[in-house]
């Protein structure tokens, strides 16, 4: 048997990590400064979070939502103090479009309306009604064209309100910094404009930070920015820091019933032992605050380099826009320079999602190298 030959892939094989680092099978150290596409936030291999799995497996790895497992409570109290949503519920999946698929799910339950509205550039991930809310027409099949969503502009309010009125949409959902579709964020005006009519036209309002919480904006919620309070948020990636996770907190007006989602392997016991070691690290090496910083002082120094039109992004979920396509950089910055790094939908825009440990050495090393071939253009 072969690979369905979906991935068009780098000739690197990584074969061991640590922190900011990782090693190819040659024995060559690589800068991750992409971060398994935003999925590494502790870092590589920390030492707690290896032990925490390593010891939880040994006890249980796995059984199904059957039966009690208080993990899960143990996890959602935490996840609750430290991202300020006490008072949301959580229901646990395994993955960031799962996510999307159950929040819009869940909005169309509790509305009994089915028309979602998405935004130009966004990307909420492959199922069903997560690519059909995603603005990308080649990956979304006959199938899943089916569903009835609306693309509008990012930060067209009126736009927004002249849907809404019609009465039949059950969801919107947006990126609070889009990641994929190249690192745009709707203005706070925007977003507060938007949760009122959200409110008074019945729609669910959905905060996509698969890809921005976490703590990689430099807060936990990346929509923490707005003073805005969304009815579902949706959760991955760095949730378990390459361990497959994925959630939603849920508003306490929606309510829960028997049997309304579920899942084989979401909250297992190792997502569940996962997730609690990110939180702790998280906390405990207080790296959200270090995103925060590490992000500001990459735009400052960024914004200097030649070729730039736009430093784009917050804490460590960043972008540099450039008066050229960055493909031949990026090869050029892996196979030269050792550095991962990412692109996006805008061709011009080279994506930086290191883990929430880099800190200015980190930064240094791509500025150099950046300025470097930059020069030799
Ligand atoms: C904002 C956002 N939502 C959803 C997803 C889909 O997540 P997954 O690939 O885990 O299904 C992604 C993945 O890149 C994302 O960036």
């Amino acid at each position: 048997m072969k690979l369905f030959d979906v991935y068009p892939l780098y000739d690197v094989e990584p074969v061991s990590a640590q922190d900011c680092l990782v090693v190819d099978k040659n024995g060559v150290e690589y800068l991750d400064l992409y971060g398994g596409h935003a999925v590494i936030s502790i870092g590589h291999t920390h030492p707690h979070y290896v032990h925490t799995l390593k010891t939880q497996l040994d006890k249980i790895g796995f059984y199904s939502n059957a039966v009690q497992n208080s993990l899960q409570q143990k996890l959602a109290t935490k996840l609750g103090v430290q991202s300020g949503c006490e008072d949301y519920d959580v229901f646990l999946c395994s993955s960031g479009a799962e996510a999307n698929e159950n929040a819009l799910k869940l909005a169309s339950f509790h509305t009994r309306k089915s028309r979602v509205i998405a935004f130009d550039n966004g990307f909420h991930g492959r199922t069903s009604a997560a690519v059909a809310a995603t603005d990308n027409p080649k990956i979304n099949a006959p199938l899943n064209q089916q569903q009835e969503v609306t693309f509008l502009p990012l930060n067209d309010i009126e736009a927004v309100e002249t849907e809404l009125s019609i009465g039949d949409v059950c969801a919107v959902i947006i990126e609070p910094i889009q990641g994929v579709g190249g690192l745009d964020q709707g203005t706070t005006e925007f977003f507060q404009e938007l949760e009122k009519a959200c409110n008074q036209y019945d729609a669910v309002l959905i905060l996509d930070e698969v890809q921005s919480g976490f703590g990689r904006s430099g807060k936990f919620f990346a929509y923490q920015y707005h003073g805005i309070t969304p009815d579902i948020i949706s959760i991955a990636k760095g949730m378990g820091n390459g361990f497959p996770v994925g959630g939603i907190l849920i508003a306490p007006h929606i309510e829960a019933s028997y049997g309304l989602l579920g899942t084989t392997f979401g909250g297992n016991h190792l997502a569940c032992a996962a997730t609690t070691a990110v939180l702790d690290v998280l906390e405990k090496e207080d790296l959200i605050t270090n995103a925060k910083l590490t992000g500001d002082y990459f735009i400052s120094e960024a914004a200097n380099l030649s070729g730039v039109k736009q430093v784009k992004g917050r804490g460590l979920m960043l972008g540099i826009e450039f008066d050229f396509e960055v493909g031949e950089l990026r090869k050029k910055l892996i196979y030269d320079y050792h550095i991962f790094t990412g692109g996006s939908k805008n061709k011009n825009l080279l994506r930086i999602l290191p883990p929430l440990t880099a800190g200015k050495e980190e930064v240094d090393r791509l500025i150099k190298a950046l300025r470097e071939l930059l020069d030799k253009k």
